[in-house]
């Protein structure tokens, strides 16, 4: 009995043991052909360093452990692909062309895992909560590089793919040969995809836009000008960003883009 009871003892305590070791931070590195995961101590292999820089969401000086990113993306990019898309464990998706890649445009950039150590201490607000950027958080020395890359934080993978065939559903033909309606999805990519879905293709963070109903079948084109313009002078604190920078033209072209793709709602099959 005694004996018994010392056994179960033993295996709570190796499960104690399980539950308590640290884990081990990974990044996802996923491509049409392959998925394979490299962990914090594999990526050190593409370099290892201390950096301060002005950070686009501390809003201050924040000093990082980073890994270049360029030589990373290098090393283990596929031959064929024309896009990198950063998931990050909140449904938010980043994406650069290749050609950011080949033209130098992320040789700025950083994979930051940690504060001092191994792991981060502060939380980025975002919306009316502070979330933490474990495991990665992907920065540039450049503020301004924001425009290139949306500085993915809590970065969980790294996906080499063919935009066409990640988003089959977001360019229907006719689509693409209007040009207002395609400078307004070049528009939706650049600044909206990494939210938002269109036929469930698409960021996480915000609301699909296209299924079962399409956005423009239940708000207003005035509505939509505004809120697009500034969500905060609508939803105190709301999770998406202001887009002062959009000429009216723009933002328009982008709600005719989203009119024009209710004609094209599809459920896409899941892989
Ligand atoms: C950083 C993430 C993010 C980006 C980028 C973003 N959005 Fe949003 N969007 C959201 C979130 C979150 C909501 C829900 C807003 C809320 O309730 O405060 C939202 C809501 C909306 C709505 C729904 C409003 C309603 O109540 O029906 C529309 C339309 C919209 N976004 C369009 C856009 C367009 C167009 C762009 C690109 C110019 C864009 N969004 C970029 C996160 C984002």
């Amino acid at each position: 009995m005694a004996k018994q009871v010392l056994r179960q003892a033993g295996g709570v305590f190796v499960c104690l043991l399980f539950y308590c070791k640290p884990a081990v931070k990974t990044l996802e590195l996923r491509s049409p052909k392959a998925q394979h995961k490299l962990t914090l101590h594999e990526l050190r292999r593409f370099g290892d360093k201390e950096i301060t820089i002005d950070d686009y969401y501390f809003k201050k000086p924040m000093h990082y452990r980073a890994i270049p990113l360029a030589p990373l993306l290098r090393a283990t990019a596929p031959p064929q692909y024309d896009e990198i898309l950063f998931h990050c464990a909140d449904g938010y998706v980043a994406y650069a062309p290749r050609s950011a890649l080949e033209d130098g445009k992320l040789d700025n950039f950083f994979l930051a895992y940690g504060e001092g150590g191994d792991s981060f201490r502060s939380e980025i607000v975002q919306g009316k909560t502070a979330i933490s950027p474990e495991p990665f958080y992907v920065v540039s020395s450049r503020l301004s590089d924001h425009d290139v890359l949306s500085w993915p934080y809590a970065l969980v993978a790294v996906e080499f793919a063919y935009f066409q065939e990640k988003f089959p559903g977001l360019l229907p033909e006719k689509i693409a040969k209007d040009p207002t309606l395609y400078s307004g999805f070049m528009l939706f990519r650049k600044e909206c995809l990494r939210c938002h879905s269109l036929n469930l293709q698409g960021g996480d963070l915000g609301p699909e836009l296209n299924i079962p109903r399409n956005i423009t079948e239940y708000r207003t084109q005035t509505f939509l000008e505004q809120f697009i313009r500034n969500a905060s002078a609508f939803r105190a604190q709301s999770k998406m960003p202001e887009f002062n920078h959009l000429k009216t033209q723009e933002i328009r072209s982008i709600i005719a883009y989203l009119r024009a793709m209710a004609k094209y709602k599809q459920r896409p099959l899941q892989h």
